[in-house]
């Protein structure tokens, strides 16, 4: 007797820590957006205060909360569980180590396992957790007419979790046959789109949303009028269309016809080929390119119409007294032209191939040395160009926008007015004007060319004389 009460006491001893975990038999189901508890306790209900509780992932292989010395250690914690993982501390010392998790999403889906450790002993159970999402209830859409005189009926839900069943059913309850479906899975889950066509006027048309024990619906009821309106709207988008592409056809054939583009340019900046051939007669035609003031890097033609960069080929051999050094732009590459002496006064350059220039009129008197300040205030009145298309009236930038390159420019001066005007001559286009302008001297033309990267020339138009 003695000998089997101490064998007891021994098997006792050595037993008396030892547990079993004990797990939920059924896979859980968890509800997006909802909380859900993971079932998990020891059995016999010895206290598990003392122990380590691990929840983990088994497909992840990582832990999902850990509960050890008494508390709870997030180090390792996945980090889409963040926040969201509790163990019950007051069920802890009654064997109940269940988790809960807060705010279930879909990516939670997957096989838990619960491992429970204590100093002598350990066991675990796995516990498969579904999740569903319950969508958006059905949208229904009128979606179009048929030609055949049938209604498009469109039904629409998304945000479900796994892929729902979608059906359109009659006003008997009888299924109806979708004639497109369509399904999409975002992280939101899955969006589903069904349409059908309807014939009939006034009937009742359901559209269900199946996941499991969820079920939404949506109708909608058909009249006459419904038939009726889209019948108007689809003669009234015809009509629409008739008239785009007309007024595409039109366009057309106005880009098309640069001429007729160029007339409305003309009327809207008011100038016309009478404007120009008046302008023509004044002083035009005797200016002469003044060699002593040019550039010692400008090249002058001997009948002083045109001007060029020197290229690299061609060293600049001849050097001048030094009185004549005086008159020269020393810095930028200009030039100036004959004085002018009458009132009004009207020339015309060619610029075709140049990439950089600035043509106006200039105060005789002007500073050639340095770096000169291109402005009114100094005594410059000019347009110019550079880069090829970025279009400029000298003094405070003021940029132009040109829809055509300009290649040849008219310069018409009033000196009274104090006004100086430039033309796209082929255009017949006004680009710009400075007006109420104080001359106070004689003024001479001005002509400016870039640096070095065109030595095209610059010529003086003489043949409209
Ligand atoms: C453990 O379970 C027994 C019977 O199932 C119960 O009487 C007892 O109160 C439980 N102990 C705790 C700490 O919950
Ligand atoms: C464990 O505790 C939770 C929270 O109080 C409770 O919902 C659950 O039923 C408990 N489990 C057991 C086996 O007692």
């Amino acid at each position: 007797m003695k000998f089997i009460s101490l064998t007891l006491l021994i098997i006792s001893g050595i037993t008396a820590d030892n547990f079993d975990v004990v797990g939920p038999v059924d896979p859980l189901i968890a509800i997006v957006g909802e909380d859900v508890i993971l079932p998990c306790s020891l059995k016999p209900n010895i206290s598990a205060v003392d122990m380590r509780v691990e929840w983990s992932r088994l497909d992840l292989k990582d832990v999902v909360h850990l509960y050890e010395d008494h508390e709870d250690k997030i180090t390792n914690q996945l980090q889409s569980y963040r926040g969201r993982t509790e163990v019950f501390k007051d069920e802890l010392q009654k064997g109940n180590t269940s988790l809960k998790l807060s705010r279930v999403q879909i990516s939670d889906k997957g096989a838990y396992k619960c491992f429970i450790q204590s100093k002598t002993w350990f066991d675990d159970k796995v516990a498969n957790l579904r999740v569903e999402a319950v969508g958006s209830p059905p949208l229904i859409t009128v979606d179009g007419f048929d030609f055949s005189g049938g209604l498009h009926l469109q039904c629409e839900s998304k945000g479900w979790y796994p892929e729902p069943e979608l059906v359109w059913l009659d006003s008997e309850g009888v299924t109806l046959t979708s004639e497109t479906t369509d399904k999409q899975r975002d992280t939101d889950g899955f969006r589903v789109k069904h349409m059908i066509t309807v014939y009939n006027r006034h009937s009742k048309y359901h559209c269900r949303v199946k996941l499991g024990r969820h079920m939404m619906e949506t109708e909608i009821i058909t009249s006459s009028k419904m038939f009726h309106s889209w019948r108007t709207l689809i003669i009234l988008i015809s009509v629409a269309v008739l008239i785009s592409v007309i007024a595409g056809i039109l366009v057309a054939f106005l880009l098309h016809k640069k001429i007729a583009f160029y007339q409305l340019l003309q009327n809207q900046k008011g100038i016309t080929e009478f404007d120009i051939t008046q302008w023509r007669k004044y002083e035009a035609g005797n200016v002469i390119l003044d060699p002593d003031s040019a550039h010692p890097d400008l090249i002058v033609s001997d009948n002083g119409k045109q001007v060029r960069l020197r290229g690299n080929t061609q060293p600049n051999e001849e050097r001048d007294e030094d009185e004549e050094q005086n008159n020269k732009f020393d810095i930028r590459h200009c030039v100036l032209g004959s004085k002018i002496e009458s009132n009004k006064f009207y020339y015309e350059v060619h610029v075709r191939w140049l990439p950089d220039w600035d043509i106006g009129v200039a105060r005789e008197s002007v500073n050639r040395k340095g770096w000169i300040d291109i402005n009114p205030n100094n005594g410059y009145w000019t347009v110019g160009v550079r880069y090829g298309s970025m279009y400029q009236a000298c003094g405070d930038p003021r940029v132009l926008t040109l829809s055509v390159k300009p290649q040849r420019i008219g310069v018409f001066v009033d000196y009274r007015k104090g006004r100086v005007s430039f033309y796209d001559v082929r255009a017949m286009y006004h680009i710009f004007s400075f007006s109420g302008q104080s001359f106070n001297e004689k003024l001479v033309p001005f002509f400016s060319l870039g640096f070095g990267r065109s030595d095209a020339p610059l010529t003086i138009c003489d043949d409209f004389k």
